[in-house]
């Protein structure tokens, strides 16, 4: 979920931010994460103007946009003008959706044209002013997509809100792109990222997600904090540079090496009663992404010390790995940076809307199958909090505690009410933003 053609270099490593120290001329905020779809996606509340939206949390892709009035369902990954037009309901978003406000700029020579993992979106760009927390763009650049051959997967979210790097992002300028071209051709723009650090915020986000009860298909999804540390108890932060995603070619960051994902390297893995794989592999951070995609000797591995074995030939119908769900999990720790972050249990198993239950580990395509990237996802995010500090290309990871006081400085945000939500039928969202590659 990348490209670029018109480059424009970053321009953010300028700005030298002091990441982990809070700064009184920033301003900063926190923003409370709606999980959804048993706990494999996490939602943020965006105001467009003045009409408010759930949106999916997205490091891994660069845009943001919603879904306009009178959007097209399509299926995934069809061309545009595919005749092939589905209810809105199959596409699995929540609703309502945006309507054109009267602090919308439109963008008359651009549009979006974005390639995820599972879909593409399709819509018109145009300058409005977005809040997030309490803090205020003016005029940041958005999507309003008219149509949809992806879906939102958890009847909430009507659209993505990325924080990736903006080397990724896909507007397009000449005309509405067609499904083959959307890596190519595309405008350097200033992302949302870029956006909040303009309106005053220290260039960096943390994040630290909250665990949902196995059977809860909603609940507290925990916090993303804008410049901001939150109020969570942690270990020592260990720090590791962003590094380049080697397993992306450079025609996709325009001939240039440089940053394009949230990535680092794993340069162990433990689990089990001692088993250890020695092997470093790059792995892009991405709360886009529900499991962890790991290489297919390590991942078969894990899955065959699960009590019983997670299936290593029957997966769902995005890669999930089929286990009970009552399964003993294997003990999975990860050692990034010299230190070793230990995977909670309850993050290895994961339901799905119909009951049947997943390993979240899951194998990359064997090398040789062409680009093959790993994804820590949100079944490792959940052990840890983590600072994505674009100002000096760094991520921090501190291991979470698990302590009483967690719990009281964890409030919940008041509820708008998933019931009305829950009698949609969709099909669980394991590799719900897995690059298209994949
Ligand atoms: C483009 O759309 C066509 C028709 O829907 C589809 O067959 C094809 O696979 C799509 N191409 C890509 C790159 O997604
Ligand atoms: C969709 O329908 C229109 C009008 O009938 C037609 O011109 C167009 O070729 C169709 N598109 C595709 C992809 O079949
Ligand atoms: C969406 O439509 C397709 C057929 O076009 C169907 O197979 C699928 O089950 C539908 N999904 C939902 C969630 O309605
Ligand atoms: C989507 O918007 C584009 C650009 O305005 C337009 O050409 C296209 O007809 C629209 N499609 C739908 C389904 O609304
Ligand atoms: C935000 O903080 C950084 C240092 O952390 C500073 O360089 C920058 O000027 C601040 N921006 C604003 C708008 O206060
Ligand atoms: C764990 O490893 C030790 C030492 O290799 C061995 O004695 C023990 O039986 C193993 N336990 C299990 C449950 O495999
Ligand atoms: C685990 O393996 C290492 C090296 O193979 C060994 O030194 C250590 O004693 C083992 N621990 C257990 C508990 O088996
Ligand atoms: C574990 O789950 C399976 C179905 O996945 C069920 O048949 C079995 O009885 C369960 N065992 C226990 C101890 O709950
Ligand atoms: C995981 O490790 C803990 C602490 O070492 C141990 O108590 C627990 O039994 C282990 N779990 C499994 C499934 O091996
Ligand atoms: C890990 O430790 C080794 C040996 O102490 C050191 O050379 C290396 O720089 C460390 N790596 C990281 C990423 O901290």
């Amino acid at each position: 979920m990348f490209s670029s053609r018109l480059f424009v270099p970053l321009c953010l490593l300028a700005l030298g931010a002091q990441s982990s120290s809070t700064n009184s001329t920033n301003i900063s905020s926190i923003v409370p994460l709606r999980a959804t779809a048993y706990g494999s996606i996490f939602d943020a509340t965006v105001t467009f103007g003045d009409q408010t939206f759930q949106l999916l949390l997205d490091t891994g892709s660069a845009d943001t946009w919603v879904l306009g009035d009178g959007w097209r369902c399509l299926p995934p990954h069809a061309s545009p003008d595919s005749n092939d037009t589905l209810p809105q309901a199959n596409c699995t978003y929540g609703h309502p959706y945006y309507h054109t406000s009267s602090t919308l700029t439109p963008v008359e020579d651009w549009w979006l044209g974005v390639q995820y993992g599972d879909g593409s979106v399709y819509g018109t760009v145009g300058r409005e002013d977005i809040t997030l927390g309490n803090i205020r763009i003016s005029q940041q650049t958005i999507g309003v997509v008219n149509i949809s051959a992806m879906s939102g997967n958890d009847g909430v979210n009507v659209g993505i809100l990325g924080i990736g790097y903006p080397i990724i992002s896909m507007i397009h300028p000449i005309s509405y792109p067609k499904n083959e071209t959307l890596l190519a051709n595309t405008v350097r723009y200033p992302s949302i990222f870029e956006g909040l650090i303009r309106a005053g915020m220290a260039p960096f986000v943390s994040l630290a997600l909250e665990r949902t009860r196995l059977d809860a298909e909603f609940g507290f999804g925990g916090r993303l904090g804008l410049g901001e540390m939150l109020p969570v108890s942690h270990g020592p932060f260990i720090t590791m540079p962003v590094e380049i995603t080697e397993a992306i070619p450079e025609e996709l960051t325009n001939g240039v090496r440089q940053i394009s994902e949230w990535t680092t390297t794993v340069q162990s893995a433990s689990w089990a009663n001692n088993s250890t794989y020695r092997a470093p592999f790059q792995v892009v951070v991405d709360i886009g992404n529900p499991i962890n995609i790991l290489p297919y000797d390590l991942a078969d591995a894990v899955n065959g010390a699960f009590v019983p074995s997670a299936s290593t030939t029957e997966f769902d119908d995005v890669g999930g790995p089929a286990v009970s769900c009552n399964a003993t999990a294997p003990n999975f720790s990860l050692t990034i940076a010299n230190h070793t972050f230990t995977i909670d249990s309850r993050d290895m198993i994961r339901r799905h809307a119909s009951g049947a239950c997943y390993s979240t580990v899951a194998s990359a395509p064997p090398p040789g199958d062409g680009l093959t990237l790993m994804f820590l996802g949100d079944a490792f995010l959940k052990n840890v909090v983590v600072v994505f500090d674009m100002g000096r290309n760094e991520m921090q990871f501190a291991q979470r505690r698990i302590s009483s006081t967690t719990a009281s400085t964890a409030s919940p945000p008041s509820s708008t009410g998933p019931g009305q939500y829950s009698s949609i039928a969709y099909t669980g969202s394991a590799g719900r933003l897995r690059p298209f590659w994949l």
